[in-house]
């Protein structure tokens, strides 16, 4: 596809920016062949993860978040066809051998996966699992390990750590499992944590908290996140930069605020429109809905993959070229060809 971004707009010294990209995620498309055709899981997205921020990927199921995160780990599995470019460092790591990339992979780019609460294997005490990612990438005695794992459980606030290291996975609460998870991911203080969903399965308290844990291992370990989540809320409260996908391209990235008080894009607006806030309450007791349904990833429609969706969409216009992401507004990117128009309409009303 044709919907390439100019890479020169990412240039850390923007607004917002100053800090070093430790990420450099170019072009990137991952394509699974299907009966149908190929279908486009990931379609030119580029973005920087800078250090020690928060990049929230937010868009709904479907919409590529998992498969952008197992690409940049080397996960997806061999059918796929990658192209593009992943840096880390300055380094290439797409497309490097399995053996080379088992080096950065948990040492520093870890991840928590989205079914992190089955991932736990249920015969062996946590404390042992704790320590085995420890001693994975790192040599250390039976006793250095055990204080090591007792520390991770502390990082993440699992309560009464030294009588835990000692139970298996059944003895947890979800939540408590899935900061033991978080545990494991940060065992050898990674440069990356890449977050899935690390909260759709839990409580809106727990939730809260496995948010806070994040927050304090980037603030100790200096670390940067990338938290991917369909819920805008999760994002509003911990993330700093914010890319919105939609269909597997990128439609929007902004800071957290900028993105709240002025989403650009039509899809991140609806997305918005539909978060339920408290000062809304009984206005119309309704929630706002993005009409119909994303569209087909093998068959995407001409244009702008949301136009058949869009409140604001012009035939002619937007269902004849990919638009690409481009900056609108100052460290403020949109794919939106109507951004500026829509922007200048709002503040007239
Ligand atoms: N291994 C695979 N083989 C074929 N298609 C896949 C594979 N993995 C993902 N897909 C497809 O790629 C698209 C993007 O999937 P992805 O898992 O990235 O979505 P997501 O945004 O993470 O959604 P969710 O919020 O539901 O987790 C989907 O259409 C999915 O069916
Ligand atoms: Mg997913």
């Amino acid at each position: 596809m044709n919907n390439a971004v100019d890479t020169s707009l990412f240039a850390p010294s923007g607004p917002g920016g100053g800090n070093e990209a430790i990420l450099e995620v170019r072009d990137l498309c991952v394509g699974f062949p299907s009966d149908d055709g190929i279908l486009h899981a990931v379609d030119n997205v580029s973005f920087d993860l800078r250090a020690n921020e928060t990049m929230g990927i937010v868009g709904e199921s479907g919409s590529g978040k998992s498969v952008t995160s197992m690409a940049i780990l080397g996960l997806l599995p061999k059918y796929a066809k990658i192209t593009g470019s992943v840096k880390f460092r300055g380094e290439e790591i797409l497309g490097v051998r399995d053996k080379d990339l088992t080096a950065i992979r948990g040492a520093k780019i870890a991840m928590v996966f989205q079914d992190a609460l089955t991932s736990l294997n249920p015969v062996f005490r946590v404390g042992d699992q704790i320590a085995e990612a420890v001693s994975v990438h790192r040599k250390c005695d039976r006793k250095e390990l055990r204080e090591r794992s007792l520390e991770l459980l502390e990082l993440v606030g699992i309560p009464n750590p030294v009588a835990r290291l000692e139970q298996f996975p059944h003895e947890y609460s979800g939540g408590m499992r899935q900061r033991a998870m978080i545990a494991m991911a940060i065992a050898n203080e990674p440069d990356i944590l890449i977050a899935d969903e690390p909260t759709t399965a839990l409580d809106v308290t727990i939730q809260a908290q496995v948010l806070d844990v994040l927050e304090r291992i980037r603030d100790r370990t200096s670390s940067s996140i990338m938290l991917i989540t369909h819920d805008l809320g999760v994002v509003a409260g911990v993330a700093d930069r914010v890319l919105v996908m939609y269909a597997g391209r990128q439609v929007e990235m902004a800071t957290v605020d900028d993105l709240f008080y002025r989403g650009l894009h039509p899809y991140a607006q609806g997305l918005l429109a539909s978060l339920p806030r408290l000062d809304r309450r009984g206005d119309s007791g309704q929630l706002s809905r993005i009409h119909g349904q994303p569209p087909s990833l093998v068959f995407l429609p001409p244009g702008c993959a949301f136009n058949p969706r869009c409140p604001h969409a012009q035939p002619g216009v937007c269902d004849q070229n990919v638009p690409l992401l481009r900056e609108v507004e100052r460290d403020h990117f949109s794919s939106c060809i109507r951004a500026e128009e829509l922007v200048a309409k709002g503040s007239e009303s």
